[in-house]
């Protein structure tokens, strides 16, 4: 399977900014820890050899992951399959319980069979964020037409945690 580095890698497909805003804190997190990790969009991954552990995010339109996310999970499954992989996306605005896809899996049901192969140590869903100013035509359109509540609605305590469990993993703690 070639060589695996050391650092981990958060990888995220974001539009508005939300979700990056999550890899971001999850990066943090696991710096903290003392994790050597790099955040970066999924469409600015070359190489996966110098990672050991990659933590990949999405955030969710119209029960879909976004398309940079489905083509990187899809063209690294191989490399990911050989590495401990974590995933999350950042759906829903309002109410948690609210699904952020369509039948309410933890994936889009096209990722699930790829999301079985690679075998993530987790896969979770985040609260998202949609902030009226920033919203551009057609998604604004949509989210007034399916009274999506806007807001902020990422848990920050909730990613926190999350982060550190995946810390404690990779440091062989759990
Ligand atoms: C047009 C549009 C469609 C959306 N569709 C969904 C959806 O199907 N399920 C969901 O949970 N969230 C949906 N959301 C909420 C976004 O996933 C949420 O705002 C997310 O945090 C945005 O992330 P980003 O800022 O990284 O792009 C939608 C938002 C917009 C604007």
């Amino acid at each position: 399977m070639g060589i695996v580095g050391t650092k981990t890698l958060v990888t995220y497909a974001s539009k508005y900014g939300g979700t990056a805003g999550i890899a971001e804190k999850i990066g943090e997190v696991l710096r903290e820890a003392g994790v050597e990790t790099d955040v970066l969009p999924v469409d600015r991954v070359r190489d996966l050899a110098p990672y050991r552990a990659v933590i990949l995010g999405s955030a969710v339109y119209i029960g879909g992951w976004r398309k940079p996310a489905v083509n990187f999970i899809r063209s690294r499954e191989q490399e990911l399959s050989g590495r401990p992989v974590w995933i999350f996306s950042s759906g829903p605005t309002g109410p948690a319980d609210q699904g952020a896809f369509m039948g309410g899996g933890l994936l889009p049901k096209a990722l699930l069979p790829v999301a079985d192969r690679i075998h993530p140590r987790d896969v979770v869903i985040f609260g998202g964020a949609a902030f009226a100013e920033r919203l551009k035509g057609l998604d604004k359109w949509i989210l007034n037409n399916v009274k999506a509540p806007l807001g902020d609605f990422r848990d920050w305590a909730a990613i926190q945690s999350w982060a550190e469990a995946i810390a404690r993993d990779l440091k062989g703690q759990n």
